[in-house]
């Protein structure tokens, strides 16, 4: 199955199914300028997922220059990218060359943005290997990496020349990564396709269990849906792209509060806060009772948590709000919201009272 990203010049394939990277040698051939390829990845990575890429490039005679990173958010940083980029010149990585990304939305961020400014920009392969990088930050051209200040304050948007998506690579992931990448699934769901979550609802046991054909279904439609927002609206400049936040306001609150730390992982974060942004949409009357409820319903049936107190957040409404104005988002005093008038369909308000989402939050934490 292929997915293309239409941006003129910029266009790339999507190329996903299950045992593709045993087929790695031949589907990145073009890629492998002087026949070799810059694959950069992570320890947990090695023993599986890296022995059959580097096993597939082998057969397929293409060399390759490796290196491995920690695991782990704080690799997306400054020390990293100084430490790897002064690594790939040292071992006369040119501008033809292709760096590969082969791990989740660390390596995913980190390459790509290294990828965009190494030799002034040189290409970069996104074979993503986590649930959450696998249908969101392999694909739209998002790179960045960590400062001080926040998270992915430093970046570029970079497109990658081609995405290799192989389900079967999840095999090794753990349940929890899983189930955190599995909000984002979701979300495609409630921004504006109903049909799509009403399978999730049908599938997720599947999904969850590794039935490929499933999991395969679940990232091409994910993928598909981002592709297609992407296209619309590639820097974020006309509010389709913003609709990919759908949660992540909340969210951020929620991971602001608990130290983006491992006690609630972003798609923890972002599974509440859909949650939170549903039922928000419902107490202003927006959106019917009972879709708020079913979002409610399948986010905690998914193991994933749907409340405050699930979220292990006991902070107040007025705290939460208060992290919610550092996002980076903000705009003018205000902060744009993703609301819903029903599954499968969010749309964007600019003017959301900060009082009434305080109010809210406190009735929920009370809830
Ligand atoms: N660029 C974008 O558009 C975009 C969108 C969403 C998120 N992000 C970024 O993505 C990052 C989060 O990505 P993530 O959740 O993939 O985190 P991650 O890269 O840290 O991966 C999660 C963990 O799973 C391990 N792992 C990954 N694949 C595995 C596999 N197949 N088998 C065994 N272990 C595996 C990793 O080593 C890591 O320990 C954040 O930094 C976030 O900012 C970027
Ligand atoms: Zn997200």
């Amino acid at each position: 199955m292929t997915v293309t990203v239409a941006l003129g010049d910029r266009s790339y394939d999507i190329h996903i199914a299950a045992g593709a990277l045993d087929r790695a040698g031949d589907l990145l051939a073009p890629y492998a300028a002087r026949n070799r390829l810059v694959i950069i990845t992570d320890q947990n990575l090695v023993p599986n997922q890296l022995y059959r890429l580097q096993s597939s490039l082998a057969a397929a005679n293409i060399a390759n220059v490796v290196e491995i990173l920690a695991p782990g958010e704080p690799t997306k940083g400054w020390a990293t990218l100084e430490m790897l980029t002064d690594a790939l010149l040292d071992r006369g990585v040119e501008r033809s060359d292709t760096l590969v990304a082969l791990g989740g939305g660390v390596i995913g961020d980190l390459v790509g943005f290294a990828a965009s400014v190494l030799k002034r920009g040189c290409r970069f392969v996104q074979i993503p290997t986590s649930l959450l990088a696998q249908v969101d930050s392999s694909v739209g051209g998002k790179t960045a990496i960590n400062s001080r200040a926040g998270k992915n304050l430093i970046g570029a948007f970079h497109q990658p020349a081609f995405v290799l998506i192989d389900p079967t690579t999840l095999d090794t992931l753990s349940p929890r990564e899983l189930r955190a990448g599995y909000a984002e699934v979701v979300k495609y769901g409630l921004i504006d396709d109903p049909v799509f979550f009403a399978w999730c609802e049908a599938n997720a046991g599947r999904l969850m269990a590794g039935d490929p054909e499933a999991r395969t279904h679940a990232i091409t439609t994910s993928v598909s849906a981002k592709a297609r927002i992407v296209g619309e609206d590639e820097r974020e400049t006309t509010g389709r792209r913003a609709l990919l936040n759908l949660g992540h306001t909340f969210g951020h609150a929620l991971e602001a509060e608990t130290g983006f730390s491992d006690k609630l992982l972003h798609g923890e974060a972002v599974a509440a806060g859909m949650a939170l942004a549903f039922r928000f949409s419902a107490s202003l009357g927006l959106c019917p009772a009972e879709d708020a409820q079913r979002v409610t319903t399948h986010i905690a049936g998914a193991g994933l948590p749907a409340t405050l107190q699930a979220a292990g957040v006991s902070a107040d409404g007025k705290a939460l709000v208060a992290h919610m104005m550092h996002d980076k988002k903000m705009e003018g005093g205000q902060l744009p919201f993703l609301l819903a008038r029903g599954i499968g369909q969010t749309f964007l308000d600019k003017k959301v009272d900060l009082a009434k989402v305080e109010a809210f939050l406190d009735s929920e934490r009370l809830g």
